[in-house]
């Protein structure tokens, strides 16, 4: 299935991408950017996952961001949508095999850590996953990598430096901190916050982890960007609800954007 995904890729273009980008609800905008682009919808793409969140466009972008092809995952699947842990990293799959050597993922993402605030860019410098599955169980795929990837500095330690110090030039604030993966679809109760802050999370998602170890899996080095939406329950007062969740991120946006239009060019290099 992942070679006739990248057969049909390559009907549409022949760029090698070096860069992959998946770009969580609401945070595409760096894909209109993209020079030279060739866009494939997900359901052109056999096999390829079809989001049913809202603020996921599905598509895949492929082109030059500065001089550096790039495939852009324009939204993605959550494992509360239902699919199995192994669809969901199948864009991830389909990237590296069309060559991609580093994945940046981008998120929305509720602070844990409460010195963050709305709006802020945190790089992630760890997970913990509370999803409780795994893209790769099952039998192991010797071809994309080995039964028991190591997960020591899943997110480069080079690459969050270079983040940050893109980030700092461009006057941007940003944090780092551990993000957790929670299934949901409904959002974490305080106690549950309570629980993830004791075990050393700063941020609670629904995304980005399974891509991260398929990553990993198949030696791709991976840099994770969380934009925060919102303070996790019971962090702060009120009710959580998704509305916030993209309106803050679209408020946000433009900020990421600017980030990575920086930042992609030069991670090539690193
Ligand atoms: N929890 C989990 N996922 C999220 C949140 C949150 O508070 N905000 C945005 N995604």
């Amino acid at each position: 299935m992942l070679e006739r995904a990248v057969a049909r890729i390559r009907e549409e273009t022949s760029l090698e991408p070096r860069v992959g980008l998946v770009l969580g609800s609401g945070l595409g905008g760096v894909a209109e950017e993209v020079a030279e682009r060739v866009v494939v919808p997900y359901a052109d793409i056999p096999g390829w996952p079809i989001s049913t969140a809202i603020g996921h466009a599905g598509r895949l972008v492929l082109g030059r961001l500065g001089d550096v092809p790039v495939a852009v995952m324009q939204g993605r699947v959550h494992l509360y949508e239902g699919v199995s842990p192994e669809h969901a990293v199948f864009g991830i799959r389909v990237l590296g095999r069309l060559g991609v050597e580093t994945l940046v993922v981008t998120n929305a993402a509720g602070a844990i850590n409460d010195s963050y605030r709305p709006g802020m860019l945190v790089v992630i410098s760890d997970h913990v996953n509370l999803l409780a599955r795994s893209p790769l169980v099952g039998p192991n795929d010797e071809r994309l990598g080995p039964r028991f990837p190591d997960m020591s500095d899943a997110y480069d330690p080079a690459l969050r430096a270079l983040a940050r110090e893109v980030a700092d030039r461009l006057g941007l604030e940003t944090a780092e901190g551990v993000y957790g993966a929670w299934l949901g679809p409904q959002f974490e109760t305080p106690a549950e916050i309570r629980f993830m802050r004791l075990i050393g999370c700063d941020l609670a998602g629904m995304s980005t982890v399974p891509e991260v170890i398929a990553a990993r899996h198949m030696g791709i080095r991976c840099l994770g960007i969380s934009v925060v939406t919102n303070m996790a329950a019971g962090i702060a007062e009120g009710k959580l609800g998704h509305e916030e969740v993209l309106e803050v991120g679209a408020r946000t946006e433009p900020r990421l954007t600017a980030l990575l239009r920086e930042l992609v060019p030069l991670v090539a290099e690193l």
